[in-house]
């Protein structure tokens, strides 16, 4: 194995997914992306892009009507290949998810402790008291005040910003390689999110974990990512080095998303401007770029031909017919004066 590749904890290849209804719906299209040990990826999009449907299929948690096509890799090994038990273990141990809503992922039923403790018994020898201990522990790495008192709590009992650090607790127990954080501060009030995005950078340093980091919030994403890949429709429409990409976006619903935030690394944008319109559904079979009813930039070529995502410079790859070459959108769109 190259060096790189040992270095690589999630390789996503060719990706897609389609939910059974009445007829197959495609919700990811050819997603291809790799998250190295150490790393964080950001997944950006807006509502409904698929990005959630990524992160349970990284760990096998599609729904029965969903079909697959394309291979996941965790640490070099095939997900969809893997036995009941297997994935069972890799779950927790290998990659860890934090769910988008803590109340409905959270068992309300069964104190804090006692899901930490769960999680320990299946993938550690811990048992009784030193499992309780080990989830004193972590309830106090994730800055949860009193946690001798707080790990015989239930869920309820916590306030929002506690259930996120109860999540992140239990993610991290086993000490996973990947954790997916899946839009872990968009319930919280803005002073708790910068809490929980410290935390789970600091966790990760600590614990040298790769991180894929789901959220629509593109500052957010920015404060995080050594990476970002940002989704369209279930379709990645760029991807590269966030320094790059948030300097010197290279498709237009990056610099969409960009100038729909007030600051982002710094950069505190002179007028927000919402994306037009709403995002349509995807088929593979579409022709034509899906982004192009809502773009300042189409061309008729956008129409016609589905453009590929295409390397345009160092580590940085777009899905745009106009993002290679001299091209490149600047920061205010050509409608900004109407
Ligand atoms: N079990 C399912 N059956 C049918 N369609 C589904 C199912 N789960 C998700 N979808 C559809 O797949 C699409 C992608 O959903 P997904 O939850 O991945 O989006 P998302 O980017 O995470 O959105 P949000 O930002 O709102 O969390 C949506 O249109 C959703 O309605
Ligand atoms: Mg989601």
């Amino acid at each position: 194995m190259a060096d790189n590749e040992r270095d690589t904890v999630l390789a996503v290849k060719n990706l897609s997914v389609g939910f059974d209804q009445s007829q197959t719906r495609t919700v990811l299209a050819q997603v291809s992306l790799k998250i190295r040990r150490g790393e964080t990826l950001g997944l950006v999009g807006e509502s409904g892009c698929g990005k959630s449907t990524l992160g349970r299929a990284v760990m096998r948690l599609l729904p029965p009507n969903a079909t697959m096509a394309g291979s996941i890799r965790l640490l070099g090994s095939d997900v969809a290949a893997m036995d009941e038990r297997r994935i069972r273990r890799q779950r927790g141990g290998v990659v860890a998810m934090i769910f988008q809503n803590p109340m409905s992922a959270l068992n309300p039923v069964l104190t804090v402790g006692r899901q930490i403790t769960e999680a320990l018994e299946i993938h550690t020898e811990l048992r009784g008291r030193a499992a309780i201990a080990r989830a004193i522990e972590l309830l106090h790495i994730v800055g949860i005040s009193r946690p001798r008192d707080r790990v015989h709590e239930y869920p309820h009992q916590l306030s929002g910003g506690m259930r996120q650090r109860a999540m992140i607790a239990m993610a991290i127990s086993c000490d996973p390689k990947l954790l997916i954080a899946d839009e872990p501060t968009t319930a919280l009030d803005v002073t708790v999110q910068a809490q929980i995005l410290d935390l789970l950078a600091s966790l990760q340093e600590r614990m040298s974990m790769a991180m894929l980091f789901i959220s629509h919030d593109m500052s957010a994403i920015a404060s995080v990512s050594d990476h970002i890949a940002v989704m369209y429709a279930g379709r990645i429409v760029e991807q590269g080095a966030s320094t790059q990409l948030l300097r010197d976006p290279a498709h237009p619903y990056t610099l969409g998303l960009l100038n729909s935030v007030p600051h982002v690394d710094g950069v505190r944008r002179p007028r927000l401007q919402a994306i037009r319109g709403s995002v349509s559904a995807v088929s593979a079979n579409d022709v034509g770029c899906s982004f192009r009813s809502r773009c300042d930039f189409a061309i008729a070529r956008c129409g016609t031909e589905t453009p590929p995502l295409a390397n345009i410079d160092n580590d940085r790859a777009a899905r745009c017919w106009l993002a290679s070459a001299d091209w490149r959108p600047t920061l205010t769109p050509k409608c900004a004066s109407t």
